[in-house]
């Protein structure tokens, strides 16, 4: 078949817009080098049975050490486990799917008056990770929007589907609200007050990356989204499908299967550094697929924008002494509108040297 990969070179072509045309091949900029590939060797470790906690234990006070322990392997281990029991009504999850994937059904000019490539905007529509720097391109559109406190926010959200804000809205506001259920099990799992950093937890920011992965004619030459680790203490994910890999410290990857019900849990660089290394951020990717359209809800939770963070005092001393130096998420958006997220991680430039 003759391969059509050359694409007149738009400014803006998003992954939807691709789709649509029906291309036997992705474009030369979506091919990653050979090594960077999803499938180098095939060497995938789909047996192992990744965590799984119960959340409802935590609220049982003969169960709840027990399940703190659970956060405490799991975080160790890979800094990742899913949550069933979490109290998020399963049509509260649908219905953000839902307004994602009308979202992005949308015509593109509908899309394009929130298009921006400034990492800083509170609301932005975007393809790739940075279409205007990538040099590599990945199979994804997005919209990245504020969200915590709401009301600041939610009146610079889409308007068009018309129930986009209010199904995005309840979404938001329960991932909120377990994410600060989760943060004490964390903090509380690394032996620290479960009230620790609680009044900056509660003025702490929420950022909703919507993901959309269409289906991709060649799956294993290009990425949803290349490895990475989330900036900020935890993220909350759901995902329509199959398609998320997370990274273990033997550096094998491996698929997270959708469990109907749970809920992802990872940990980001803020708890790396808050832990003081006791606990490492997970590096994952979004892997396409030939078939099927991909939405996922990453829900980014971090200290309020400005507010610089270190290792808990508590977690240092002479045999552990400090090694990271304080940021803030603001820190983080500098170093990543400056950076390429496939040369360069945010967290290793905060490890202090011995
Ligand atoms: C993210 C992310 C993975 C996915 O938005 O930070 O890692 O499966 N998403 O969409
Ligand atoms: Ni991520």
């Amino acid at each position: 078949m003759k391969e059509e990969r050359e694409i007149p070179d738009s400014s803006f072509t998003s992954a939807m817009t691709l789709a649509q045309m029906g291309l036997p091949n992705v474009p030369s900029r979506y091919v990653l080098p050979p090594s960077q590939r999803p499938r180098p060797g095939l060497i995938l470790h789909p047996s192992t049975t990744l965590p799984i906690i119960d959340l409802s234990c935590l609220n049982n006070p003969s169960l709840r050490s027990q399940t703190i322990d659970q956060v405490r392997i799991a975080c160790k281990d890979l800094g990742f486990f899913q949550v069933m029991n979490h109290g998020i009504p399963a049509s509260v999850v649908k219905g953000s799917l839902d307004a994602a994937k009308e979202f992005f059904n949308l015509p593109a000019e509908e899309k394009m008056h929130l298009m921006s490539d400034n990492v800083h905007e509170p609301v932005r529509y975007g393809t790739s990770m940075n279409h205007a720097k990538d040099k590599v391109h990945f199979w994804r559109d997005f919209i990245k929007q504020y969200s915590h406190p709401i009301l600041t926010w939610i009146h610079l959200w889409p308007t068009n589907p018309p129930t986009y804000r209010e199904k995005m809205g309840k979404y938001s506001k329960a991932a909120y609200m377990l994410q600060k259920q989760l943060m004490e099990a964390v903090l509380e799992s690394l032996g620290l007050n479960r009230n620790y950093l609680h009044k900056d937890i509660e003025e702490g920011s929420q950022v909703l990356a919507v993901n959309c992965y269409p289906a991709c004619p060649e799956p294993d030459l290009a990425l949803g989204m290349p490895p990475h680790s989330d900036y900020g203490s935890l993220t909350i994910l759901n995902q329509s499908w199959q398609g998320l890999e997370i990274m273990d410290h033997d550096k094998k990857w491996h698929p997270v299967p959708v469990i109907e019900g749970a809920l992802i849990v990872q940990l980001g660089d803020q708890m790396e550094v808050l832990s003081n290394g006791q606990y490492k951020s997970v590096v994952h990717r979004a892997t396409v697929n030939l078939e099927k359209k991909r939405l996922s809800i990453a829900s980014l939770h971090s200290l309020a924008l400005e507010k610089k963070i270190g290792p808990a005092l508590e977690l240092v001393d002479e045999q552990t002494p400090n090694c990271y130096k304080e940021a803030s998420f603001s820190d983080f958006l500098d170093f990543i509108s400056h950076n390429d997220i496939l040369e360069a991680r945010y967290i290793d430039t905060l490890k202090k040297s011995p």
